[in-house]
C-alpha cells in the first residue's frame, strides 16, 4: 500500500490530535448519495432513490470547515453515480494534502478516465468492495457482468503504478470459506487487501453472520492463512490486531465501546449528521456536540465491527503508533 508522505502523515496526525482533544471526529462518512447500481443481499440501499435534496458539491465546504476530520470516506450508495463526484472531491480536500480521502465503491459505474481524475481531484485511496472470487459476486451484488467488469479494469488500473487500489471485502456466512481465495485475486489483480464484518443491523437479516462454531472455526482458519501473507509492502490494510477483534467480534455477536458520533460520523446525502450508517438520529452540521451528549455517551449499540470502527475504537496511542509505524509513514525518505 503506497505510503502517505512525511509531511502530510505529520498534518494528519496533527489535526487528528487536536480533534481527540476537541472531541470533533476524526473520521468523517460523507454518503453523497442514497442511490446504488447494486441490489446487495446484505446491504439496505440499493436501486434508484430520490436525489433531489443531495447537497451540492459546494456545500461540502461548510462542513469541512466545520467538522475539520483528518480522513474522509466518500461513500453512498454508489458514489460514482454522482456526474460531479470529481467536483464534491475537489471541494472536500481543497488542494490540500488533508484530509487523507478514501472513496469507498462497487466500482460498477469506474473508468480509466474516472479513476485519474479522481487521483487528480484528491482521491488517495480507491476502496472496492468483493464478495467472491468469481461470478457469485454478480448474484451477491444483484448485478450482472460486475466481476467480469471488475477482472478487468482493476488489474489495468492497478498497473498504472499507483498502488491506491484496496479490494475491500465483508465476511458474511456466505463467502467465509473464500477469504484466502479473496486474497489470491487480489494478488493476481495488483491490489491490495481489507477486510471488514457483516452487521445484521443494516437489514435485520441474522443469516449472514457468522452463527455457528463451525462457521467461526473456518474463520479461524481462513484468517491464520491471511496472517501468514503479511509481507513489507503491507498489501493486507488491516493489522493484525483489527483481524484479531474481527474474530473476537463473531465470536461474542458484537463489539461493545462504540465511538460514532464523537470519533466519526456520517453526513447523509442530504445532509444531516447520523452517528453512524445504521443509527438512524439525524442532527444538524452544529449539532455534533449535542450528539455526543445525547446519543454517543448512552450508546449500548454493539452490533458491527465495521473498518470505521476497527481503525477507531482504539486508544489514542495505539491509532497513533499504528499510523506511525503502518497506515501512514513519518519513516524519512517515504
Ligand atoms: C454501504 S457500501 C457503500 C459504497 C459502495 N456502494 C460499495 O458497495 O462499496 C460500503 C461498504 O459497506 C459494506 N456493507 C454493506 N452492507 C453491510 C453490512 N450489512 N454489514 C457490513 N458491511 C456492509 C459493503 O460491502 C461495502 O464494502
Ligand atoms: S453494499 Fe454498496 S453496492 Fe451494495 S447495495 Fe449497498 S451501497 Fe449498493
Ligand atoms: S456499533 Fe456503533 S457504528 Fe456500529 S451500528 Fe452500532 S452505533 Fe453504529
Amino acid at each position: 500500500m503506497r505510503k502517505v508522505p512525511l509531511a502530510n502523515s505529520l498534518r494528519i496526525i496533527g489535526r487528528g490530535s487536536l480533534n481527540w482533544i476537541a472531541e470533533r471526529p476524526i473520521v468523517v462518512s460523507f454518503e453523497v448519495t442514497d442511490a446504488c447500481t447494486c441490489y446487495c443481499k446484505h446491504c439496505d440501499h440499493g436501486g434508484p432513490r430520490e436525489e433531489s435534496r443531495n447537497l451540492k458539491p459546494a456545500d461540502y465546504r461548510r462542513y469541512m470547515e466545520a467538522l475539520k476530520p483528518c480522513v474522509v470516506q466518500v461513500s453512498g450508495g454508489e458514489p460514482l453515480m454522482r456526474s460531479d463526484l470529481v467536483e464534491i472531491v475537489r471541494t472536500i480536500k481543497n488542494g490540500k494534502g488533508v484530509p487523507y480521502t478514501i472513496l469507498v465503491s462497487n466500482w460498477s459505474e469506474m473508468t480509466e478516465e474516472r479513476y485519474l481524475a479522481l487521483r487528480d481531484a484528491g482521491i488517495d485511496q480507491f476502496s472496492v468492495s468483493l464478495d467472491f472470487p468469481d461470478g457469485r459476486h454478480d448474484v451477491f451484488r444483484g448485478h450482472p457482468g460486475l466481476f467480469d467488469h471488475l477482472s478487468t479494469i482493476m488489474p489495468r488500473l492497478a498497473a498504472l503504478g499507483h498502488d491506491d487500489i484496496v479490494l475491500n471485502s465483508c465476511i458474511t456466512s456466505e463467502n467465509v470459506a473464500e477469504i484466502g481465495a479473496i486474497a489470491d485475486m487480489a494478488r493476481s489483480w495488483g491490489v491490495n487487501l481489507c477486510y471488514s464484518a457483516y452487521s445484521a443491523r443494516r437489514t435485520g437479516c441474522r443469516d449472514y453472520f457468522l452463527n455457528t462454531p463451525e462457521q467461526i472455526a473456518l474463520l479461524n482458519e481462513q484468517l491464520d492463512g491471511v496472517e501468514r501473507r503479511r509481507d513489507q509492502s503491507r498489501w493486507i490494510v488491516n493489522s493484525t490486531t483489527t483481524l484479531d477483534a474481527t474474530r473476537r467480534y463473531f465470536e461474542r455477536g458484537g463489539t461493545p465501546g462504540c465511538q460514532a458520533g464523537l470519533r466519526f460520523l456520517v453526513v447523509t446525502a442530504d445532509g444531516s449528521l447520523q452517528p453512524c450508517s445504521m443509527q438512524f438520529k439525524k442532527y444538524p452540521l452544529e449539532g455534533q456536540s449535542r450528539m455526543v451528549s445525547e446519543f454517543t455517551s448512552a450508546n449500548k449499540c454493539d452490533e458491527c465491527y465495521v473498518s470505521i470502527r476497527s481503525y477507531l475504537d482504539k486508544s489514542f496511542p495505539r491509532l497513533l503508533w499504528e499510523n506511525v509505524s503502518g497506515f501512514l509513514s513519518v519513516k524519512q525518505g517515504n
